[in-house]
């Protein structure tokens, strides 16, 4: 797993270390992006700026994460995942750093010191990507945002991500039968239930599915993709 840049925030009263947060509690709660509105102080908390309460100060768009493998019982994201784009890292760039490291210009660990992984499809599908890596078999994650048809969701000039009730149909394998988790077959997730309000938001629970029936189709596709 390559190492990509974070920073523990050092309060006076507090300097705990990741390893320490994640023995700290048998359940291992994560708020994603959670800004100065932790969920409680049972949660770890992550943001990329250091409100009070955040455990682990660290753009969520720098992978990978510093946690381990599924070392995390359950997220929740609140009011973020709207920011982070479908869109990720322009492929010109990517073929660049690609060029600098090749004539050693630049050395792989300063790029992914600097900025993680340089070579992502989709912020948003590696992001779920990424929390699925971090959660254990069976552990949920929980998010709300603004219904993309809500005045929520357009006011914000940082809202990137419309959310709406088919959004994650390309995230579980199981549902419709694989027709949207097969354009870009995704770490797969079950769709436990979403509820929203057309003028409100819509929340969302879905949980980590095993990998191992849908392994050699994710396989395929990437090595079609590559
Ligand atoms: C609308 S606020 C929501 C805060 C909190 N979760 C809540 O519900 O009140 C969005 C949060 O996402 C954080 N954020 C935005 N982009 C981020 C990124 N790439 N990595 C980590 N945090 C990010 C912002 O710093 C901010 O705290």
């Amino acid at each position: 797993m390559a190492k990509a840049k974070t920073k523990i925030v050092k309060a006076k009263t507090k300097k705990k270390s990741i390893d320490q947060l994640l023995k700290e509690s048998a359940i291992v709660k994560l708020d994603l992006a959670c800004g100065a509105n932790k969920q409680g102080k049972d949660f770890i908390g992550m943001d990329m700026f250091p409100y009070p309460g955040v455990d682990i100060v660290h753009n969520a768009l720098n992978f990978p994460w510093p946690l381990p493998d599924k070392s995390v019982n359950m997220i929740v994201a609140s009011h973020f995942l709207e920011h982070v784009s479908a869109s990720g890292i322009d492929p010109h760039l990517s073929d660049l750093i690609d060029l600098l490291i090749k004539n050693k210009i630049l050395k792989e660990k300063e790029i992914t010191d600097l900025m993680g992984e340089h070579r992502i499809f989709s912020n948003f599908i590696r992001l779920l990507d990424e929390c699925w890596r971090v959660l254990k078999v069976g552990g949920q994650m929980a998010f709300v945002g603004p219904y993309y048809q809500s005045i929520g969701a357009a006011q914000d000039p940082t809202h990137v991500k419309p959310l709406c009730e088919a959004s994650m149909l390309y995230f579980d394998p199981e549902e419709c039968g694989g027709l949207f988790w097969n354009f870009y077959k995704p770490k797969p997730w079950k769709l436990e239930m979403q509820s929203f309000e057309g003028s409100g938001n819509i929340e969302v629970i879905i949980s980590k599915r095993d990998i191992k029936p849908y392994e050699e189709r994710i396989k395929s596709h990437l090595e079609v993709e590559n």
